[in-house]
């Protein structure tokens, strides 16, 4: 599972030199990066700049995970195509990694044709393997949208606690958990319908075959982290065991994915096509680039590869994709390296407290980028427990680390050695002891970032800039600069100073590449790799002007930053109007959209075109009889004379609200070209309009539109 440094590889590279393909996790493409996301690419940044620093052939790769049933419903919800939607969100995410410095080498999607072709062959292979069944499952499904629900579509009253609005999996309330069929009056998240259970036929991939089981059982002993191995170890049990479930890699329609070849109407499950993505992006960099994608990615190859992940979704990375990989032809993955989650000041990331932060509002509050790659460095050790953001030790942490401590040191020295010395280093200065310290130390900082060890690499590191420090402190060249017969003395300090500040640059470079970028232009040296530890400043090259390399953290941004993210769940000026027009076709339930925003309005729904809206035919219609329905506790059932020959059946989730005899002769409003809909009760022929709160709870109350006297049933309302 290991491939040694010093193997020679397929492609003829020299001895030493290795070939690293590195992943961090495929985003969703329906919502924002933020920094929860951003430990993980923050991580895996570092570490694939400071293997490209030894010189290795590297290549890093990403892209959005674009399929599923949420993007497709977050598209339509937005009135926008998936294609659309993913579209957009790809430019926010590869915006927000360019400015964290993320340095892909290639970031795609997996709605690419390279995927389709690498998940379908990936499927034909382990088919014609006999590791493909195809088996009749039952679901619940939505006889209003028409599809199946995934179980996050499905809320309902938990079975225990009797709390409402509670998803299919567990309860919030009690904690307790459950399967979605034990929810009491269940409905679906998408339409409000009662979900009905219903047979399809799915395709599993047989992991419970016992050569699955043979190779994991043998691929695990290679995993690197003590945690992942032995919740690996859990999950395969005791030999002969048999505990590996088959895993289901179809999704009827509608679905926005990939169909699979050999069964019209079945698409593969996202996570089937998601990790075949990141061959996917490599694939097109290959193309770019001229590398040969086969060397990389066939059975045998000497290449490493590495996938950096949260500690969620170990479970896909190290049983299904080594799995896929295994047996259909390719080679596995040298390690998966799990992190655990962020916190901020000690608690879940939290809308309501403003730490939900998306990365595009960090930069939006000024902060710079390198204070929390910096901060998170400090915090990440290569294993799976989570890390705590502390916005009071952050805003200390960088002030005193890397103002304090590290650029102090160039600032301090430059000035003198521009002034008095042409910007030119003593060369024999540059074998000062303290000096032999720092070379000595990079090797070993170097190899504390491979073993993924930030925190230690950092901490060795600024040991060294306390050193420094200390030496400057000694020397005192605010002193030295006061008598020119000390002129040698200041030369040799500011010289000492700034081959300290060149060394400890290069220890910072994987974690800070801006400010190494600003600080090799300020020494003017090339872009340093390991290797320089060992080649000093030289007289021969003056050093530049200094400009200031970092600013100190400022309280205010941090608290402009919290703010920011509390006000952007605001909900927006037009739904401020307390209640909003709510349809009442379902019984009585939310529509997808009906998100409650922080101050308990509901969240406006996406602009439309008038297009849009002229879709709706909306109609006068007159109540011309109303009845309770035998066996619901939500509905009524209304006779409607729209005018037509004749009337209209509708049932609406209004009962709690009215008698049914309050509303007989009244006019109101329906949506006239609503898809009739089969309910339990009879066909319902439409809907009529009505308003609610947001929090039904908080402020209950229905109340059926009524259009001024005058209006006639039949009439269009525009
Ligand atoms: O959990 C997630 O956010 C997934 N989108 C990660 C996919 S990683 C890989 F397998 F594609
Ligand atoms: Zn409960």
């Amino acid at each position: 599972m290991s491939a040694s440094a010093s193997d020679l590889n397929a492609s003829g590279t020299p001895p030493g030199r290795r070939q690293i393909l590195v992943t961090s996790a495929l985003p969703y493409a329906n919502g924002q990066i933020h920094i929860g996301h951003l430990v993980e690419y923050i991580q895996t940044d570092i570490w694939v700049r400071a293997l490209r620093m030894h010189g290795h052939e590297v290549y890093y790769v990403g892209a959005d995970d674009t399929h599923g049933t949420p993007i497709m419903l977050k598209a339509e919800q937005e009135g926008v195509t998936p294609k659309q939607l993913i579209d957009r969100v790809w430019q926010e995410h590869t915006r927000d990694f360019k400015n964290f410095g993320i340095s892909f080498d290639n970031y795609y999607t997996t709605d690419s044709e390279e995927n389709r072709v690498l998940s379908e062959s990936i499927y034909v292979a382990l088919r014609d393997a006999g590791l493909i069944d195809a088996r009749e499952i039952e679901q619940a499904y939505d006889p209003v949208k028409e599809m199946f629900l995934p179980d996050r579509f499905i809320k309902g009253e938990c079975p225990k606690c009797g709390a409402k609005d509670q998803y299919g999996d567990s309860c919030e309330v009690c904690g307790s958990t459950y399967s979605p069929t034990d929810l009491i009056n269940p409905y679906s998240v998408v339409s409000g319908a009662t979900p009905v259970r219903r047979k399809s036929t799915h395709y599993f991939f047989r992991l419970s075959d016992p050569r699955c089981e043979a190779f994991l059982r043998d691929w695990v002993g290679g995993l690197a982290q003590p945690e992942a191995t032995n919740k690996m170890r859990e999950w395969l049990g005791a030999s002969g065991d048999a505990k590996l479930a088959d895993w289901d890699i179809s999704r009827d329609a509608p679905y926005f994915g990939f169909e699979i070849p050999d069964a019209p109407g079945k698409y593969f499950y996202v996570w089937l096509d998601a990790p075949v993505g990141y061959y996917a992006s490599f694939r097109n960099l290959c193309a770019q680039r001229g590398i040969d994608f086969d060397a990389w990615i066939r059975k045998g190859s000497t290449a490493e590869q590495y996938h950096f992940i949260g500690k969620d979704i170990l479970y896909f990375h190290t049983l299904f994709w080594p799995a896929m990989l295994e047996f259909s032809g390719h080679r596995t993955p040298t390690n998966v390296f799990a992190h655990g989650f962020l916190t901020v000041d000690g608690a879940k990331m939290s809308k309501s407290r403003g730490t939900f932060i998306t990365a595009n509002s960090y930069i939006e509050a000024g902060m710079n980028p390198e204070w929390l790659r910096y901060y998170f460095a400090a915090k990440l050790n290569g294993t799976m427990e989570d890390i705590d953001l502390n916005l009071d030790d952050f805003q200390a942490r960088v002030n005193s680390d890397l103002v304090g401590k590290y650029v102090n040191i160039a600032s301090r020295a430059a000035g003198f050695l521009i002034k008095r010395f042409d910007g030119r280093v003593q060369d024999s200065a540059l074998h000062h002891p303290l000096l032999g310290t720092l070379r000595a130390a990079l090797p070993q900082i170097a190899a504390h970032y491979e073993a993924r060890d930030y925190g230690r690499a950092l901490r060795q590191t600024m040991e060294l800039a306390d050193a420094v420090n200390s030496y400057v402190d000694t020397a005192k060249p605010w002193d030295q600069a006061k008598d020119p017969a000390n002129a040698v003395a200041l030369h040799e300090t500011c010289s000492v100073s700034l081959e300290a500040f060149r060394l400890l640059s290069l220890a910072l470079k994987p974690v800070l590449p801006q400010v190494a970028q600003a600080a090799e232009a300020f020494l003017g040296i090339e872009p340093l790799v390991w290797a320089d530890a060992e080649r000093p400043l030289s007289s021969s090259r003056p050093v530049n002007a200094y400009k200031h390399l970092m600013t100190r953290v400022d309280p205010k941004q941090i608290d402009a930053l919290l703010e920011a993210n509390r006000s952007s769940l605001q909900a927006t000026p037009a739904a401020q109007t307390g209640a909003t027009s709510k349809a009442t076709e379902a019984p009585g339930k939310a529509i997808a959209n009906g998100k409650n925003g922080a101050n308990g309005k509901e969240e406006e729904a996406p602009i439309i075109s008038i297009d849009d809206f002229a879709k709706i035919d909306l109609r006068i219609a007159r109540i011309v009889d109303c009845k309770a329905v035998e066996g619901s506790d939500k509905l009524l059932q209304l006779t409607l004379d729209v005018g037509e020959e004749k009337t209209r059946n509708v049932f609406s989730g209004i009962k709690s609200a009215y008698q049914p005899e309050q509303l007989v002769g009244k006019l109101t409003v329906m949506v006239a070209n609503l898809a009739p809909r089969k309910m339990k009760f009879g066909l319902s022929e439409g809907m009529v309009l009505a308003a609610s709160a947001a929090d039904e709870k908080a402020e209950p109350g229905i109340y059926v539109l009524e259009p001024n006297s005058g209006a006639k049933p039949g009439m269009r309302v525009k």
